[in-house]
């Protein structure tokens, strides 16, 4: 049977969209080097799946143990979701992001076109629109202005997938933008686990609910939003996760081409209104303060969801509710 290969399997992503291929009837292989995840992860996809498939802990960037995956597996298609993703260590260490990120996936592509590959989905974001022009965010906004090096690693490769495309129209290729991923799978056994103090927003809410981190600072309550804290869209992973068997349909049926969408809600919660709803679905305390604005940050930014819908067939269907409940829920589970 054909097989679709995820690098970065284990991760937070990663990891939910292999429950969900499994979950369709898919056979997967799986390669991740645990640099930003753990073994466990695929025990777990195994677990919840009752499914089992091979795994390879490796580089993607070893273009030799790449090789042998390729020999040793009849791959169809490629979902690319191996990559760094700490803005802030982005700025500290941007020769690891360029070099990870960007020549990693070049490998991937050169290892794909050695051996007759054409379907690839990449795992972008929507931090390639910059400080967006228009509100919500539509597929045909203007890219650049990227305010960190992890950021314009995603807008890099967007445009190597571009310029690869043109000079080969046989390649099957899906750019997915991610909004802001939160949530965790139901049972859970997955979800996401930041090592150190979180940056996002969910995993330091969990964490001051949880008592291991004292309050939350609240970046700024002056932004032009309707509370005065930063608006962004909140999209439970599972959903997202959907996304792309969505889009891996679409390549499996549709004409070749180069296809780019949103993946998002469409509406936008600010970071009080998090707080809030974090704490009303889980009956917990979120103490928190006002802070100054962090750096780099936006106003709001929400997507237009209306492409991936007619397109891909995508709606999001998890609420706010199911978002706090299932990061608290994977909280408590990785406490015991
Ligand atoms: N925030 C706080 N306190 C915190 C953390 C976050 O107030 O401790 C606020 C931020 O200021 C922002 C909102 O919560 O208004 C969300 O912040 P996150 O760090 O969770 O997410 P970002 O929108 O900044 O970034 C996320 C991903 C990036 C991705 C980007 C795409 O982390 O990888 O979305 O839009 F590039």
């Amino acid at each position: 049977m054909k097989k679709v290969l995820v690098t970065g399997g284990a991760g937070y992503i990663g990891s939910h969209t292999c429950v969900e291929l499994l979950n369709s009837g898919r056979d997967i292989v799986v390669i991740d080097n645990f640099y930003n995840s753990k073994p466990k992860a695929i025990e777990a996809i195994k677990k919840i799946t009752g499914k089992d498939f091979k795994f390879y802990e490796m580089d993607y960037l070893d273009r030799e143990k790449l090789e042998k995956v390729f020999e040793e597996n009849e791959i169809d298609s490629v979902i690319n979701f191996a990559g760094y993703k700490a803005v802030g260590e982005s700025v500290k260490k941007p020769i690891e992001y360029y070099i990870n990120n960007v020549s990693g996936a070049l490998v991937l592509l050169d290892t794909m076109r050695k051996y007759g590959v054409k379907k690839f989905v990449f795992s972008s974001s929507a931090t390639v629109y910059g400080d967006p022009e228009i509100i919500p965010i539509t597929e045909e906004c203007k890219t650049g202005g990227t305010t960190n090096p992890y950021g314009t690693t995603k807008l890099f490769i967007e445009q190597i997938l571009k310029d690869i495309y043109n000079a080969d129209n046989s390649l099957d290729i899906c750019i997915l933008r991610y909004f802001n991923p939160i949530g965790a799978h139901e049972s859970g056994l997955i979800g996401e686990e930041p090592q150190g103090i979180p940056n996002n927003l969910m995993p330091y809410i969990t964490r001051v609910a949880a008592g291991t981190l004292n309050e939350l600072s609240v970046f700024g309550n002056d932004y032009d939003t309707p509370d005065g804290t930063g608006v962004r869209d909140y999209i439970h992973v599972v959903d997202l996760a959907i996304g792309h068997i969505k889009a891996l349909d679409k390549l499996d049926k549709e004409e070749k081409g180069l296809y780019i969408y949103n993946l998002g809600t469409g509406t936008g919660y600010s970071v009080l209104d998090m707080v809030k709803a974090f704490e009303k679905a889980n009956n917990v305390k979120v103490p928190y303060k006002i802070a100054p604005r962090r750096p780099g940050d936006i106003a709001k930014c929400y997507a237009d969801p209306t492409k991936a819908k007619n397109e891909l067939g995508f709606v999001a269907h998890k609420n706010l509710e199911d978002m706090c409940k299932d990061s608290w829920n994977f909280q408590k589970n990785c406490n015991l």
